[in-house]
């Protein structure tokens, strides 16, 4: 049986339930072989794969030039089949985990053509603002990303990481089509507002790093991890914290062993059951686990199933916060 497409917002068609997130393709979790991302990327499309989520800090500009690559590699056909999706908004030196946000009009007209340069389209579908810069009013930085819709640069506008307070005002300048938020089985803030918020305006809940970049998987060895990864600096990954959400993945490993499923089905099917309006964006740079990802889509979960995996991980369950400090900056609603 087919899944059911997932709505992006009324400008943008329905897409298959599960997106490809590329930005490990190029930053932050360790060494990568274009080779074999691109031939994930194609392997996404041919399993009917629709959303490809980029930015252009991910690798300074390198992620969106490899996107660039593959869609041209394979002209107008391949890329009538992608609703690509990037951001804008954080500003970083070669190198530098730290950050300073920009959400000013000028710059945001610059990062989009600088963006359709790297990607070589002539239209964005999707274009986020990343982070919010608090000096910038949500109107403006709208206003901005409406003007470039009129333009025909971009489809149709998202924001990345915002407060419910910011999404309503943004939704009342134009029609915001999808919020995207960490949101995974560790990562349960947006239950108390905006998974409620984005049904009630109708807009897309794209769940990033939906399998907590990999620690959910219970594939990821946290002691192995190198300096140069993000997750060796990240709260949830060391220390006392990482010992202690290694229980609870090992007890979610034991559900999804008793059904069938690897535990990246189960983290993703729990996310798609969640709520309708959900559509998460695992990250993987390899075509075994794409498909194994893709495979969540065709799970089916009772309410019984459901709860007994909120059992495990209920939400404040998992220790640690989920940035190191830099990463907080231009983020509404810490937690
Ligand atoms: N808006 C934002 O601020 C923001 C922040 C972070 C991420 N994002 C977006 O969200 C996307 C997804 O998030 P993410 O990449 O951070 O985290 P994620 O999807 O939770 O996890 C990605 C990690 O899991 C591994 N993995 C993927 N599928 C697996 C499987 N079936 N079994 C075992 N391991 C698996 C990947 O390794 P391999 O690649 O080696 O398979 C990678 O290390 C990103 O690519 C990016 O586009 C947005």
């Amino acid at each position: 049986m087919t899944p059911t497409p997932r709505a992006l917002g009324a400008q943008l068609p329905p897409v298959f339930p599960i997106g490809l997130g590329c930005m490990g393709m190029s930053e932050f979790y360790g060494p990568s072989d274009d080779a074999e991302s691109l031939a994930t990327l194609a392997h996404a499309l041919e399993r009917g794969v629709a959303l490809f989520d980029t930015a252009d800090t991910y690798g300074l500009g390198a992620n969106e030039a490899l996107l660039g690559r593959f869609i041209a590699e394979g002209g107008a056909k391949r890329r009538a089949q992608m609703v690509l999706a990037t951001k804008f908004g954080i500003v970083r030196q070669a190198g530098v985990y730290e950050r300073r946000i920009d959400n000013s009009p000028a710059y945001i007209r610059a990062a989009c053509e600088a963006s359709l340069q790297r990607l070589g389209v002539e239209q964005i579908d999707l274009y986020y603002c990343h982070r919010r810069d608090p000096a910038v009013p949500i109107e403006d930085v709208v206003g901005a990303m409406a003007e470039l819709v009129r333009a025909g640069k971009v489809r149709a506008i998202g924001l990345s990481e915002v407060s419910a307070a910011t999404l309503r005002r943004a939704h009342a300048v134009h029609p915001i089509a999808a919020l995207q938020s960490e949101y995974s089985l560790w990562t349960r803030e947006p239950e108390a507002e905006l998974l409620p918020l984005c049904a009630e305006l109708g807009v897309a809940f794209v769940a990033y790093s939906p399998l907590g970049r990999a620690f959910l998987t219970g594939a990821l060895d946290t002691a192995a991890l190198s300096a140069q990864d993000f997750r060796a600096h990240n709260p949830r990954f060391t220390g006392t914290a990482a010992q202690a959400n290694a229980q609870l993945v090992a007890q979610l490993g034991e559900l999804a062993r008793a059904w069938g499923l690897s535990n990246a089905q189960l983290a993703l099917a729990w996310l798609l059951h969640k709520q309708p309006h959900v559509v998460p964006i695992p990250g993987t740079r390899r075509r075994a686990r794409l498909d194994d990802n893709v495979g969540a889509a065709r799970v089916r979960l009772t309410a019984e199933q459901m709860a007994q995996i909120d059992a495990v991980f209920a939400p404040g369950a998992a220790q640690g916060g989920r940035y190191p400090e830099a990463g907080w900056v231009g983020m509404e609603g810490r937690a």
